[in-house]
C-alpha cells in the first residue's frame, strides 16, 4: 500500500515537473523570425521596447511597449488572477491589448497560426534575463 501511494506522487511529482515544458512548446528562434518582421517596430530587437514606433509613442505619453526583459506582464485577459500566462500572451497578441483594457496601440495582430503563437511567446520568454 505504502509503495502504491509512493509511486502514485512520484508520477504526479513528474507531471508537474513536466509541465513548463509542455507550456513553452514554441520553438525560440522561429518566434525571433517572426518577432523581428512583425513587432520589432514597437518591441525593439531585443523586446526592451525600444524600437522606433514605441519610443516615439512613450515620448508622446503613450504607454510604452512592455520590456520583454522584465518579463512583467500587465493584462490578465482570463482573470485567474495571475497576468502575463501563455493563455494571456496569446490573448493580447491575436485580440490587442485594448479589449482587454490596454492600449489600443498594441493592435490586434492578424494571420497568425497556433504555431506562430507558441513561437512568438517562447521568444518572448527567453527575453527575460
Ligand atoms: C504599434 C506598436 C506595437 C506593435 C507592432 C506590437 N506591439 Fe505589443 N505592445 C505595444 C504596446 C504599446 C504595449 C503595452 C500595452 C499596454 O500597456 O496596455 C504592448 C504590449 C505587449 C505585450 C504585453 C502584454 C501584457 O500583459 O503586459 C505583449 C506580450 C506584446 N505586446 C506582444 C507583441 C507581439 C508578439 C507583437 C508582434 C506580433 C507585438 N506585440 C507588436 C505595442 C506594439
Amino acid at each position: 500500500m505504502t509503495r502504491i501511494l509512493t509511486t502514485t506522487f512520484f508520477i504526479a511529482a513528474l507531471g508537474f515537473v513536466a509541465l513548463p515544458s509542455v507550456a513553452s512548446a514554441g520553438d525560440v528562434a522561429a518566434g525571433n523570425t517572426k518577432f523581428q518582421q512583425l513587432c520589432v517596430s514597437c518591441h525593439g530587437p531585443g523586446g526592451k521596447g525600444d524600437g522606433p514606433t514605441g519610443l516615439a509613442l512613450a515620448a508622446a505619453g503613450q504607454p510604452a511597449p512592455r520590456d520583454f526583459t522584465i518579463g512583467d506582464f500587465k493584462l490578465d485577459t482570463d482573470n485567474d488572477g495571475t497576468p502575463g500566462t501563455d493563455a494571456d500572451l496569446k490573448a493580447v497578441v491575436q485580440k490587442g491589448a485594448l479589449v482587454f483594457g490596454g492600449s489600443a496601440l498594441m493592435a490586434p495582430v492578424m494571420g497568425l497560426s497556433e504555431t506562430d503563437l507558441d513561437d512568438l511567446i517562447a521568444f518572448i520568454r527567453s527575453l527575460k534575463g
